[in-house]
């Protein structure tokens, strides 16, 4: 199950910026028509010639490979710095790709705070089939060291920022820890994207990302990636997880996606530009107990936040609204231009009271909510948080 990566396209002999590669789709022009977009192909299956040997020696069969996820790909591999990414039908479906690829016995190590869906599903599949699942507090320094087991960890998953307190963990540190242990370590690097932290450059071996989120940008597509250093064996599972699982996503929705990507670079700038206006904005608001975002300074993540993330810090903050569960909900009813809706990294602004979404079990404050900034005008959002918080003061 080799991948053979972006055959169709063509790569710009000069190298250039990323953000350019990504802006041309790979510099993408089609060898057969000269198209400068690349077509989608729907086909679940690939001929072979007369000597019954694949036409596309890297077709044959849409579950394992198809050539509408190429561009994507590629692209990926150019934003991470990495060797291989693949795409897979969900964010969840990339991580439980990685999970499903370790072997009975071993053990994970993951944040108690993290997107809930995945450490939900970790704490069952693990206690289900019989791997170790330690999840350590990322604000203490200490806690990644004391939760990993030499020779047992076989897996260090963090994300960074982490979804929805936001609070950073140092990716270089964590990958010398799991390296010293002999684990593999996984940054979901959602919230942050490529555009602003590349974790591969900072030590870690996989990347993952529900591009769900900002790197289609648009709401419309599922779909998560992985990206990896260095493809080695554990890659290779990976791989073939995917393959056989046909966790993949379809041609129209990887095409998509592609399309999202060319803008990641203009959306997330913007995006965290207003995100850090408004969390300046509003920190010391008397219907706030606190703003959580990583670019305030009073953020006690932002030097490790100012160093592993390079032009923002990402469209992602919460408010702590003073007078609890109640007062957050009837500011989220009051907002006339953020949307009270879930996910995030969209081109639209969103609003939403963790707590509701995640269930008593949560972690999550009650006064909680979570902003999704997109790329609206700067004051229309600042001017409808102001009259929505209007209703908890
Ligand atoms: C940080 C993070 N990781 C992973 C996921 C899961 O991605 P998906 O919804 O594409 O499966 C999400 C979804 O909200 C997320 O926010």
């Amino acid at each position: 199950m080799q991948r053979r990566q972006a055959e169709a396209t063509v790569l710009s002999k000069r190298k250039v910026a990323a953000e350019t590669q990504v802006a041309s789709g790979m510099h993408y022009v089609d060898p057969a028509t000269g198209a400068v977009i690349p077509p989608i192909q729907p086909s679940t299956t690939f001929a072979r010639d007369a000597d019954y040997a694949l036409i596309n020696p890297a077709h044959s069969y849409s579950r394992d490979e198809n050539p509408s996820f190429a561009t994507a790909e590629a692209m990926l591999c150019e934003m991470e710095g990495a060797e291989q990414a693949l795409l897979f039908s969900s964010g969840m479906a990339a991580a439980m790709a990685v999970v499903q690829a370790l072997g009975p016995g071993d053990h994970i190590v993951a944040p108690k705070v993290m997107y809930w869906g995945l450490r939900g599903w970790l704490q069952e599949f693990c206690s289900n089939w019989g791997l170790g699942l330690t999840l350590y507090d990322a604000t203490d320094p200490e806690a990644l060291d004391a939760a990993i087991r030499k020779g047992e960890t076989k897996l260090v998953w963090i994300e960074t920022p982490c979804n929805p307190t936001w609070d950073i963990i140092d990716i270089a540190a964590s990958a010398r820890a799991a390296q010293a242990a002999g684990a593999k370590l996984v940054v979901d690097s959602t919230a942050a994207t490529p555009v602003l932290t590349r974790p591969l450059e900072h030590g870690a071996d996989i990347v993952m990302h529900s591009a769900t989120k900002y790197l289609n940008g648009h709401g419309d597509v599922m779909a998560g990636a992985l990206a990896v250093a260095s493809a080695d064996d554990f890659w290779a599972r990976i791989h073939s997880v995917r393959a056989y699982g046909g966790a993949i996503p379809g041609s129209f929705e990887a095409w998509l996606l592609q399309r999202g990507m060319r803008t990641v670079y203009l959306r997330v700038r913007q995006a965290s530009a207003s995100a850090l206006a408004i969390a300046r904005h509003f920190d010391g608001h008397p219907a706030l107990e606190a703003v959580r975002y990583p670019g305030l300074e009073s953020h006690p993540g932002h030097d490790v936040a100012a160093r592993q993330m390079d032009g923002g810090f990402g469209g992602m903050l919460s408010f702590r609204v003073r007078g609890g569960a109640e007062a957050a909900l009837k500011v989220v009813s009051r907002c006339e231009v953020l949307i009270p809706a879930t996910s995030l990294g969209g081109v639209e602004s969103l609003i939403e009271h963790r707590f509701s979404i995640e269930g008593p079990s949560s972690p999550i404050p009650e006064d909680l909510l979570r902003l999704s900034i997109g790329i609206e005008a700067q004051d229309d959002l600042i001017g409808d948080l102001e009259q929505a918080l209007q209703a908890a003061v």
